[in-house]
């Protein structure tokens, strides 16, 4: 080695990318399902029933979480994907209206109004919390718009009150996209009981998981009426209800889908249900020692939390300030995966992706907050299981490598 190199030379030699040993030997995935005996168990159980779909665990399931999320209704879906575009039917979305929603998310939000022949509008997003910024909101109002769509972006609820205040004045309906904030809070009310609707999904990555499946809330018995047709063909009552009355007539009321979640993952969901508190407990300790952390870092933005929320960290986002470092963020995302940490990047925004951008027309520049974001924004590993080391090997990692690319 030159013995004119620089410290910083050195330290870039160090990182595992350029040969140096990785700050852990095993890679540390993002997220990850924790699944336990009594989960096992559970599943087997229903195995062993008669009702493999459409049965007790069913609606066991959604009065569970309905009643953990303070709902008066809770209507499971085979994904989250399938509970937003129920709830995009449920709204009235239909050909020539519009909704508005955030580009920082994952495809699916946006997908859903497309589904129903609608189209999304895509507004920008507070550069704090990176949820739909209502002033953009107004901006992006027209006699067409119909619906909002926030997303509860890595976990922190978006700016509730005042979007409640805008469609209500505005005669909109409030579809929440809450696949990242299960158990999150704004103003002490639960995520899932403010919105008209509110979204969560069971991906393996989330809070609870059932493999696949999804709910929506809601406190409208008419909308949870249409919630439960259209997961089933848009039939009016179901088969189990229909047996238990020695009955074959059904009635198939409005163009649905099978979009039912089994008996054999709703048992699962009734299990991790009852691990959310802890969960929960977990991630928000982590967020705490990440955060405690890197606020020392001159060049790693922590996500911020408002006063009003109490989010649920299905995500910990870093942004970069890469004024301060000589790499971009690819550099620095595949350094992190050479140190054998599992970094992601959440997202790519909707509107640049080719689909979107051929079919609307978006060029890049069109919503500067989100893109900016897009451009520093790497998701560190975060899930309820991860162990005190699994914190500190990030916490090290992001150490090691920012510093070596610090200017
Ligand atoms: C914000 C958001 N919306 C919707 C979805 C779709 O959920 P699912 O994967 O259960 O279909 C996800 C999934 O990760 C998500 O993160």
């Amino acid at each position: 080695m030159s013995m004119t190199s620089s410290p910083q030379t050195l330290a870039v030699q160090h990182l595992a990318i350029n040969g140096g040993s990785p700050v852990r030997a095993s890679f540390l995935p993002y997220g990850r399902q924790s699944i336990e005996e009594a989960d096992v168990a559970a599943v087997v159980e229903v195995l062993r029933s008669d009702w493999l779909t459409t049965g007790p665990k069913v609606g066991e399931f959604e009065e569970a979480f309905a009643a953990r999320v303070g709902a008066a209704y809770a209507v499971s879906f085979s994904s989250g994907t399938a509970a937003l575009h129920g709830a995009a039917f449920a709204a009235g979305l239909k050909a020539g209206d519009e909704a508005i929603t955030t580009p920082l998310t994952f495809a699916a939000t946006a997908n859903c109004v497309l589904y129903q022949d609608a189209t999304p509008v895509f507004a920008d997003v507070s550069a704090d919390t990176l949820n739909l910024d209502p002033d953009q909101i107004e901006k992006r109002l027209s006699s067409k718009t119909r619906a909002i769509l926030p997303v509860d972006y890595s976990g922190h609820p978006a700016d509730l009150a005042v979007l409640m205040d805008v469609a209500q004045r505005h005669g909109l309906i409030v579809i929440e996209d809450a696949c990242h904030a299960l158990g999150a809070e704004f103003r002490r009310k639960r995520v899932g009981s403010i919105a008209d609707m509110t979204v969560f999904s069971f991906h393996p990555v989330k809070h609870i998981t059932t493999g696949e499946g999804g709910m929506v809330t809601t406190n409208n018995a008419q909308l949870a009426e249409t919630l439960r047709r259209f997961r089933n063909h848009g039939i009016s009552s179901d088969a189990r209800q229909r047996q238990s009355a020695g009955q074959w007539h059904y009635e198939m009321v409005l163009l649905g889908f099978n979009y039912r979640l089994p008996d054999v993952v709703c048992a699962l969901g009734i299990e991790q249900l009852k691990r959310l508190d802890a969960n929960l407990a977990r991630r928000r300790e982590i967020a705490a020692q990440y955060s405690a952390a890197f606020c020392e870092m001159p060049s790693v933005i922590a996500p911020t939390v408002r006063p009003e929320a109490n989010p649920a960290w299905h995500l910990y986002p870093i942004r970069l300030a890469l004024e301060k470092l000589t790499a971009d963020r690819a550099q620095i995302f595949r350094a992190l995966r050479a140190e054998n940490i599992g970094v992601n990047v959440h997202y790519i925004p909707v509107h640049l992706h080719p689909y979107y951008r051929d079919r609307f027309g978006f060029q890049g520049g069109e919503f500067p907050v989100a893109e900016d974001a897009y451009s520093r924004l790497i998701s560190l590993p975060m899930f309820h299981s991860m162990t005190g080391q699994d914190v500190k090997d990030v916490i090290a990692a992001v150490t090691k490598v920012v510093s070596s690319y610090a200017r």
